[in-house]
């Protein structure tokens, strides 16, 4: 089976040292998740992040054990889980576009949207997921 988890959640790093620690973040996370075989997507808009993430479901849980208790983000609002029917993101352990405060009024509004909507406004979320991811992939 394929599991699947995607969240929103409140980030909590400090503005003018972001982008530094997005780094730190993607330098972890690109090659924890293809030791685990899970491929998936990181957006970030300055404010919230939301990530999708696929593959076994023990190295999701693993993953999201980790993710859960990551003090660098609050108020994780899960939109996805459970079983995937197929990946979105085969060739990418973590697609990540670097932040996109430039779209960031657009991705506020589809993230209020994924919340919303369900599974119709998690669709639109992956579509944009994969629109915008530019790096991590291997
Ligand atoms: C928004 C966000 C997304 C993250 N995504 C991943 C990820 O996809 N893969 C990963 O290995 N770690 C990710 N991390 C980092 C983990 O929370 C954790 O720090 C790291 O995996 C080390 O795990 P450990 O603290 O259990 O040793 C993310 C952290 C944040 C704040």
């Amino acid at each position: 089976m394929l599991a699947r988890w995607s969240y929103i959640s409140t980030s909590q790093l400090d503005a003018t040292q972001a982008e530094k620690h997005m780094e730190e973040i993607v330098q972890v996370s690109i090659p924890r998740n293809r030791s685990l075989e899970v491929t998936g997507a990181l957006l970030f808009t300055g404010n919230r992040f939301a990530q999708y993430l696929e593959g076994a479901p023990a190295a999701i849980e693993n993953l999201k054990a980790s993710i859960l208790r990551d003090r660098r983000h609050r108020e994780v609002q899960t939109i996805a889980s459970g079983e995937a029917p197929h990946r979105h993101f085969v060739t990418w352990s973590l697609a990540y576009a670097g932040p996109s405060h430039f779209v960031s009024d657009i991705i506020e509004r589809a993230l209020n949207d994924a919340l919303e909507k369900g599974d119709e406004g998690f669709e639109a979320l992956v579509q944009m997921m994969s629109e915008f991811s530019i790096r991590g992939r291997g």
